[in-house]
């Protein structure tokens, strides 16, 4: 993946017969589509952003919510988290997510649970990657991130444009193109953003880099 050279990741090259292969495997007509076999657009320019700016991350416990193929949870451990847990509602995502880091030569922890449900975790970073693609989710994961902003928790989104993404919301902290494909998108190029939950702005940039304020336009 361009800008993300060092992750190796199981990915799918079509969509529709891994689809029916999830259907049948699940005897599930209404079986979710197999979103961790695929590198989203807002989750590659997060991935890209972790490699740019490691000292976010670096030494510190991480969340990534939504993880699909564990991209943004695999490119934190690159960066030098200390431990991070890629967290998905679908069985097979935390399966992907397991066999993903195992592909790279290391441990992320995978747990199938709707994290929404519950209070933020103890954690000093969450990330979130592509997870507003449909009403329900979008709905619920902004108030959730805004709780753990509002706890100190630093918080980090990547979104290449979602219909659902409030960006009244969040800062704008850089933006890369990123291909994609267009099995899942009508273009294989994408412009994806990566942001900060708003109260915790400031402090995203001045974390990793004391000197440079955080202006709307991003990169
Ligand atoms: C579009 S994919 C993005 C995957 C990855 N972050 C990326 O950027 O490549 C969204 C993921 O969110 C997961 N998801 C949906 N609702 C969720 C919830 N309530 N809690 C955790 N994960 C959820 C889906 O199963 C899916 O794997």
């Amino acid at each position: 993946m361009p800008g993300l050279e060092a992750i190796r990741l199981h990915l799918a090259d079509e969509v529709l017969p891994l689809w029916r292969a999830v259907q049948v495997e699940t005897n599930d007509p209404d079986a979710a589509l197999p979103y961790w076999a695929f590198a989203w657009a807002g989750g590659l320019a997060l991935g890209r952003y972790l490699g740019d700016h490691p000292g976010i991350v670096a030494g510190r416990r991480v969340l990534d919510v939504g993880s699909g193929s564990g991209l943004c949870a695999i490119a934190a451990m690159l960066a030098g988290a200390a431990a991070v847990t890629g967290a998905d509602i679908d069985a097979f995502a935390v399966a992907a997510i397991e066999l993903n880091a195992r592909a790279n030569g290391m441990r992320v922890g995978a747990l199938r649970r709707d994290v929404l449900d519950d209070e933020p975790p103890d954690v000093d970073v969450i990330l979130a990657g592509d997870c507003w693609y449909e009403a329900g989710l979008a709905g619920r994961v902004l108030p959730w991130l805004q709780r753990a902003s509002a706890r100190g928790i630093h918080v980090l989104v990547g979104d290449p444009g979602r219909r659902y993404l409030p960006t009244d919301d969040l800062v704008r902290l850089a933006s890369y193109d990123v291909r994609t494909t267009t099995e899942l998108e009508d273009l294989d190029h994408k412009r994806a953003r990566v942001y900060a939950v708003r109260s915790l702005a400031g402090h995203a940039a001045s974390r990793d880099d004391p000197g440079r304020g955080v202006g709307p336009g991003g990169r």
